[in-house]
């Protein structure tokens, strides 16, 4: 089985401290994620300056609204160049179909097409966070997740993000083809942070993930390239 590709989650308020580090893991880290709060400080200019460094562009803005308005942000995100690209699932149907049209349709000549992964639930959120659901059933997690995956598959989005724990169930029921994303990855020993449903890098590599996307454990390490080393290395 191919090792999953590590992502790092560049979260970081402004764009120096994020090219500093980006900086210093090239090279060594094929991925980066752009996410919110990185993207509202730094702007679009910035995923393009992280691909002229070599890495791919993971732009996770994770999109939810009107199918049209949905469609609309995709196209821009394929213009920009990233390489993958988040929405939610829980969107439905005619909002993810938007984004696969909306990436499509942007697509230039030649250029690869991005992914388009949809997140199922959120690895921060844990089963007491669904209990908006209605009629009060407090569905599990998990199963919440594999019905979204196999949605997400039916929609024609490339792949899901879900939780480590999450990752064998997903990839019996939609296949080896589709891909799957993990956040919410630590060491034994690390700080699990905010995060409710983590799994080591082992566990999720051993399981069948593709990406696994580590941010704290990285960014916040006295030594963050050495940090990126030993997640490359678990994840054999
Ligand atoms: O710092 P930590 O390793 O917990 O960061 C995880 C990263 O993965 C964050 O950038 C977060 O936005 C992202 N993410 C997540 N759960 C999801 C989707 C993305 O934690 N379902």
């Amino acid at each position: 089985m191919k090792a999953p590709a590590l992502v790092v989650a560049l979260d970081f308020v402004e764009a120096a401290p994020a090219l500093d580090l980006a900086s210093r893991l090239r090279g060594i880290v094929p991925w980066v994620k752009v996410g919110l709060e990185l993207f509202l400080a730094a702007g679009k200019e910035l995923p393009a300056r992280l691909k002229d460094m070599g890495f791919h562009v993971f732009l996770d803005l994770k999109f939810m609204d009107i199918p049209n308005t949905v469609r609309a942000a995709v196209a821009q995100g394929t213009r920009m160049g990233a390489d993958m690209l988040t929405i939610h699932a829980l969107g439905g149907r005619v909002m993810c179909e938007a984004a696969v049209a909306g990436r499509d349709q942007a697509l230039s000549p030649g250029q690869p097409s991005p992914l388009i992964l949809g997140v199922t639930v959120l690895t921060s959120m844990g089963a007491g966070d669904l209990a908006w659901n209605p009629g009060g059933v407090d569905q599990d997690v998990r199963d919440l997740a594999v019905d979204l995956a196999r949605s997400a598959k039916n929609w024609k989005l490339d792949g899901v993000v879900c939780s480590g724990r999450e990752v064998s169930v997903i990839r019996q029921a939609c296949g080896a083809d589709f891909r799957l994303l993990t956040p919410g990855i630590r060491l034994p020993d690390a700080d699990a942070g905010d995060q409710t449903r983590v799994c080591t890098p082992a566990q999720a590599a051993r399981d069948g993930s593709d990406f696994l996307v580590v941010g704290r454990p990285i960014t916040r390490a006295a030594d963050p390239v050495n940090a990126a080393r030993m997640y490359l290395e678990a994840t054999g």
